[in-house]
């Protein structure tokens, strides 16, 4: 009796709030960006008065995010779930997906809760949900944003048929460090690339109004330079200068931010002796304040309660304070919001009214997505059934799989193959369909759905004319002493021996790359090398085809076999789209987004290092004083930018339309590009400048343009790109964001090592 007369009276003051609806309201600290398309009046309205009438455990269930059993990505799983919902003290649900599935917990939320305000579905939705496409890593090689954002508008068209209204992508972290198994997750080591990738992204993802039902919110993550962890361990220490941090690290965050991305996850690391996710300078005085960003932040996988482990606060109610007094939105499965911010909140260590901005927050997503419209609009049946794998989905990836592998070695034009070539395929790689689609795939099929090399194969040229042998077998944990056994060695040598010429499908495990799969040896693992080495005793020509996800070691392949395909785990259709390539029915046009080292030792290593004060010149071999190792040069294996075609491009007449750039004038630069060689096909032109001189010291070079150009056998197309004083700016000594006056260089051409290049200044 004691408790409706509560609940009444909760009611009646809510009844009063609504009908002074208009008055002024103190909780409107975020308003929806104007991208994201709502009646941001209406929506204010509404949710002041909801808000208003919510009582602190209601709004404290809004700040829980928990996992479903339907899949799991973390260390933990409160398997109670189901009666939290309906308890309304979880108002957000990851790692739930199926329109049924969906539907039957949304109904628990709705049905049982006082408020009936609906969960929010969340899931890693990174590279398809059900069609796979290559790995973020793959498909930024392709460098053609308009098929990364085609991507992740299909992974959002099929998400949003299974009942998902969030992804947990973008991962925008610039990477460097190829141990760090997260470089798969990325688009590479360069800032303005990765800039223009996780704003395709978003735009794939969110779509131009997020109220359509087949859009889904974004979150950029992990907030911030995660991928700068130390020895490239996962979870690892960073310390930055905050030059670098700005300079490197943070401009993705800021142009998704830009974009309009939804929402932000905060990452696992710390950052200077700050964990990112009690970090106040990244959470509030950069990313509220700076940039003004206004949707919520979302933890990682309990990075909340992590904040013990690492020593910053003593207990997990202290994390939480922490957190929240940060701008913390929302808890990933810590459980630490639901255990203490109501004490906190009694104790006077934490605000309501900063609960209440934290709260609108997530609401406001919730009205944009139209759920409290129509709570079940995402969880339909027939959509699911529609738009899952339809045969356009499959073709987009089979054609941005193609788009992503990149050529690193055609010796005597080995490839393309003609079709009636005997063929030896070898390697335990080679009929993997796990292995084909990478890890955070999502809810992709891990059986039958995904294309192997072999099948693609068999289905361009026949089983007649294939003999397939594994040869070596892998194994996640591997250890160096794991790898002398070579039972399957004589099979393989037996099918090499029939063939024209060997095929050798190798690389990585698909759990070699990704979340905590860090390596500390970036040659083949396993065996495959020593496969390679008895293969070759048979003198035939061999191609590798690698799987995996991060610049490998491959400096003895490069010599010594005779074509090498970078393939990266390209997903669902991965073994048609090889094969495609293989015989020449997709000519390779991916380009490397990140550099492949000659040896671990120079590691960390990227194209826009800086130039030292004793630099070797590339020509000189060696010369004691110089900025160089003993053993091996300065230079990568394969610079960032590289990558092959079976035909050849010219770059000729590099024409500046002014000598002199200023801030209100810009200068438009073009160059003439030939195909030059046998066959019809696509050129990434990139544009690189170099600051001379600067208040600090510059790159030798940054990326500022490119262009992914189609150009028919024997024709030349002029490229143009424009360059404006924007273009120029840096942090300079005073840590202002600025371009200087001074002399630039500018270079065009294949890759980063181009040589035509031409002079201007800035005014
Ligand atoms: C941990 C990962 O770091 C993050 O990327 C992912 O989104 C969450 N787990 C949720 O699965």
């Amino acid at each position: 009796m004691k408790n409706r007369v509560i609940l009444l009276l909760v009611f009646a003051v809510g009844i009063y709030f609504i009908s002074t609806i208009y008055s002024n309201s103190n909780l409107k600290e975020s308003n929806l960006p104007k991208s994201w398309k709502v009646n941001d009046e209406i929506i204010n309205l509404k949710i002041d008065s909801l808000i208003k009438i919510m009582t602190l455990d209601e709004k404290i269930g809004q700040t829980v995010l928990l996992t479903s059993t339907r899949d799991v990505t973390g260390p933990s799983v409160n398997k109670n779930y189901e009666r939290l919902i309906k308890e309304g003290k979880v108002g957000n649900i990851f790692n739930a997906y199926g329109a049924e599935f969906t539907k039957g917990l949304q109904k628990m939320a709705v049905e049982n809760t006082r408020l009936g305000i609906p969960l929010l579905f969340g899931y890693d939705v990174i590279h398809g949900h059900k069609t796979i496409f290559p790995i973020s890593l793959g498909e930024s090689a392709s460098f053609d944003l308009e098929a990364i954002e085609k991507s992740s508008r299909i992974a959002a068209i099929e998400a949003s048929s299974e009942g998902l209204h969030w992804t947990f992508a973008p991962m925008i972290d610039i990477a460097r460090d190829p141990r760090w198994g997260r470089v798969s997750e990325g688009s590479g080591e360069d800032v303005y690339y990765g800039c223009e990738v996780a704003k395709a992204r978003i735009r794939g993802f969110q779509g131009s109004d997020l109220k359509n039902i087949n859009t889904i919110l974004a979150c950029a993550k992990h907030y911030a330079a995660y991928g700068a962890t130390q020895a490239g361990r996962d979870y690892h220490t960073v310390d930055l200068s905050d030059r670098e941090l700005r300079t490197t690290y943070l401009p993705p965050f800021k142009a998704a931010v830009d974009q309009g991305v939804a929402t932000f996850m905060t990452s696992f690391n710390e950052l200077n002796g700050v964990p990112a996710t009690g970090n106040k300078y990244l959470l509030k005085d950069i990313l509220r304040n700076e940039w003004g960003f206004k949707g919520f932040v979302v933890t990682d996988y309990q990075s909340i309660n992590e904040m013990v482990a690492h020593g910053i606060v003593e207990n997990n109610k202290d994390a939480a304070e922490l957190a929240i007094n940060v701008g913390v939105d929302m808890d990933l499965q810590g459980e630490v919001y639901s255990k203490y911010l109501k004490e906190l909140i009694e104790e006077g260590k934490v605000s309501e009214d900063q609960l209440n901005i934290t709260v609108r927050r997530i609401l406001e997503l919730k009205y944009a997505l139209g759920l409290f419209e129509d709570p079940y609009r995402y969880s339909n049946i027939e959509r699911q059934e529609k738009n899952i794998m339809t045969e356009e989905h499959l073709e987009a990836a089979r054609d941005i799989a193609r788009k992503s592998m990149v050529l690193l070695k055609n010796n005597n034009n080995t490839m393309p193959l003609s079709k009636d070539t005997k063929i030896a395929l070898i390697g335990s790689l080679a009929n993997s369909e796990r292995d084909m689609i990478g890890s955070w795939s999502g809810a992709g099929k891990h059986k039958d759905d995904p294309v192997t090399v072999l099948e693609g194969f068999i289905e361009k040229i026949g089983k007649e004319n294939i003999f397939y042998a594994e040869g070596t077998k892998l194994n996640r944990y591997m250890r160096r002493t794991d790898a002398s056994n070579k039972s399957g060695f004589n099979e393989a040598i037996n099918a090499a021996k029939k063939a024209d010429i060997i095929v050798a499908a190798m690389g990585e495990l698909q759990s070699m790359s990704g979340e905590a799969s860090c390596r500390t040896d970036l040659d083949l693992p396993g065996n495959q090398k020593e496969l390679l080495v008895e293969l070759k005793k048979l003198n035939k020509p061999i191609i590798l085809i690698l799987l995996n996800g991060r610049p490998l070691t491959l400096e003895w392949e490069d010599q010594e076999m005779d074509a090498i395909l970078e393939a990266w785990f390209p997903g669902t259709m991965g073994g048609h789209a090889i094969a495609d390539i293989v015989f020449g029915d997709a000519i390779p046009s991916g380009k490397l987004p990140v550099t492949f080292p000659r040896s671990l030792g120079q590691v960390p290593i990227y194209y826009n290092m800086k130039n030292t004060g004793r630099p070797i010149d590339p020509n000189e071999k060696v010369n004691p004083y110089k900025s160089m190792y003993l053993d091996n040069p300065n230079s990568p294996l394969y610079p960032f930018g590289y990558g092959l075609s079976y035909t050849t491009f010219q770059y000729s007449n590099l024409v500046l339309s002014n000598d002199h750039i200023t801030n209100t004038k810009e200068i438009r630069v073009s160059v003439n590009v030939k195909n030059t060689g046998e066959y019809d096909g696509e050129e990434v032109v990139q544009l690189y400048i170099k600051d001379l001189v600067g208040s600090v010291t510059r790159p030798v070079r940054e990326l500022k343009g490119f262009q992914k150009v189609f150009i028919e056998k024997g024709k030349t197309k002029t490229v143009e790109f424009e360059l404006t004083g924007e273009d120029l700016k840096f942090y300079d000594i005073n840590m202002d964001y600025v371009a200087e006056p001074g002399d630039f260089k500018l270079f065009i051409g294949c890759n980063s090592n181009a040589t035509l290049s031409s002079e201007f200044t800035y005014q």
